[in-house]
């Protein structure tokens, strides 16, 4: 991981930049639980609970990410490690609010010297960084702790670190209005009851709102319980 932009690893920011509740949607991705990550979520929970194939996921990171990219969201890398930038040496910066995701994420992609900056991205106020071309925010938004208009400030804060022609996209999944079959149902419940998810609140209608108020062209894709979407300043 390139240390030069890398903020937070020596000197533990998460105690100062996270909100308590913010932590609960970070908290579950320990070392241990990002070994299984990509079976449970990409391998199973996307084609059996959430019916969202993973392919439509991956076709997002390929049309979408540049080579001046920001991830906001690690997990452990998953679709970035399969993007094949055009250049060897991609500008990519990784952004999460915990230590273990950025760490796994960094190493899957070490080739490109990735960065690694900790931080909420519900704090008040973001690192100041140049601008990036492409930022993926995938299934971030539902891990979010809080009514979707204070998770707006999310959006607020990406379109802040966007490009004039850069584009925002990724996927979350959406509670309210949306058919799902018994085990999603009871799979989110519990989420959200253990604050893995928080995303009880979450509608089209809240997701469109939070763009609308931050981009001034969007489009949103309903797949299964995900919403897709891409947005553009
Ligand atoms: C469900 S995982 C998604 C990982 C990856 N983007 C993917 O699609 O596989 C959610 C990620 O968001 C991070 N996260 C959760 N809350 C956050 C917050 N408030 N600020 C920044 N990152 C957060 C978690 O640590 C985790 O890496």
């Amino acid at each position: 991981m390139n240390r030069g932009l890398l903020m937070g690893f020596e000197n533990d920011m998460t105690q100062t930049i996270a909100t308590r509740d913010s932590l609960a949607g970070a908290a579950i991705y320990t070392k241990t639980a990002l070994k299984l990550y990509d079976f449970w979520v990409h391998g199973f929970s996307n084609h059996y609970l959430w019916n969202c194939p993973t392919e439509q996921l991956h076709a997002h990171y390929q049309r979408h990410t540049s080579n001046n990219h920001l991830e906001v969201g690690a997990g452990t890398g998953f679709f970035l490690k399969q993007v094949p930038f055009r250049v060897l040496k991609p500008r990519i910066v990784l952004m999460d609010l915990n230590q273990n995701t950025l760490e796994v994420a960094s190493r899957a992609i070490q080739h490109y010297e990735p960065a690694g900056i900790l931080v909420d991205i519900l704090s008040d106020t973001m690192p100041t960084l140049p601008k990036f071309d492409s930022i993926a925010f995938n299934y971030v938004w539902h891990c979010l702790p809080a009514a979707p208009a204070r998770k707006e400030q999310a959006f607020r804060h990406l379109a802040s670190l966007l490009n004039k022609d850069g584009v925002l996209f990724g996927a979350t999944l959406l509670r309210q209005n949306i058919p799902m079959n018994p085990l999603a149902k009871a799979v989110m419940t519990l989420y959200n009851q253990k604050g893995i998810f928080g995303n009880n609140a979450d509608s089209r209608a809240s997701l469109e709102s939070a763009l609308a108020a931050n981009f001034s062209r969007y489009e949103i894709r309903q797949e299964g319980v995900a919403a897709i979407f891409s947005a553009w300043k």
